[in-house]
């Protein structure tokens, strides 16, 4: 299971714990907690401990059970709600995000901020961005329309996908399925095709891969069926 583990998470926080941070799709693993298990960490957070949600692929999430969690924000004191418009609106390169937090945490932070961290360039075009949902909406439909048959295909070559929630898999190479994940990676960067290998995030047989535009998706299985052999 590559989900958050809320109970385990509860069971290491101590004395000395001062802040909690998770991120709801989870990066590199595309998958989510839902709904109760995101209440139940947030009940099990003692109000001394702030929790971070990093919610910055909360727009692709299209499960049923997935809650974003801005609710507690207003309920509690120690609940911070982090978004940005470096992924589904698409101006990473801008630098814009936000935080849904407590006031006193954004007089607190406003203290320690550089100048002109967000510029006014880029607050322009985030303003612009918000005004434009219908922008958002066709990305994640088509997001999920995408992912849901590349999972389909990675299943067909024996590959396992973790259930998505993000724009990107983290595809699992189980043995005796053609290659391994390094032996793919190695393949993939060969033909040009940039992903991420896992190994550093104790996940040496998965790899993360984005969903790209069709053309993209194409060379990638085209790429994977020649390194498994099929
Ligand atoms: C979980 C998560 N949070 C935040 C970010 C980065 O957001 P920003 O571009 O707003 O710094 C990323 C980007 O890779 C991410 O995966």
């Amino acid at each position: 299971v590559f989900t958050i583990d809320v109970d385990a998470l509860l069971a290491r926080i101590g004395p000395r714990t001062k802040l909690v941070f998770i991120a709801n799709p989870n990066n590199p693993t595309s998958t989510c907690i839902d709904r109760d298990s995101l209440r139940r960490l947030v009940e099990g957070v003692p109000s001394e401990v702030v929790l971070v949600i990093d919610a910055a692929y909360a727009e692709y999430a299209t499960a049923a059970d997935y809650a974003i969690g801005h609710e507690y924000v207003a309920a509690r004191e120690n609940v911070l709600v982090l978004r940005t418009l470096s992924k589904a609106f698409g101006l990473a390169a801008l630098r814009v995000g936000w935080a849904h937090c407590p006031v006193a945490m954004a007089r607190l932070m406003n203290q320690v901020r550089g100048v002109g961290n967000v510029n006014a360039v880029a607050q322009a075009a985030a303003c612009a961005a918000l005004e434009d949902m219908a922008f958002v909406a066709d990305v994640v439909a088509r997001n999920a329309a995408t992912r849901e048959r590349l999972a389909a295909r990675y299943r067909a070559l024996g590959l396992q996908p973790l259930p998505s929630q993000a724009n990107f898999f983290a595809v699992g190479f189980p043995s005796g399925v053609g290659c391994s994940a390094k032996q793919a990676f190695e393949h993939l960067t060969r033909r040009g095709i940039w992903i991420r290998a896992l190994a550093d995030c104790g996940m040496p047989e998965h790899l993360r891969i984005t969903i790209g535009t069709d053309a993209d998706n194409e060379r990638l299985f085209a790429a994977l069926s020649e390194v498994l052999g099929r």
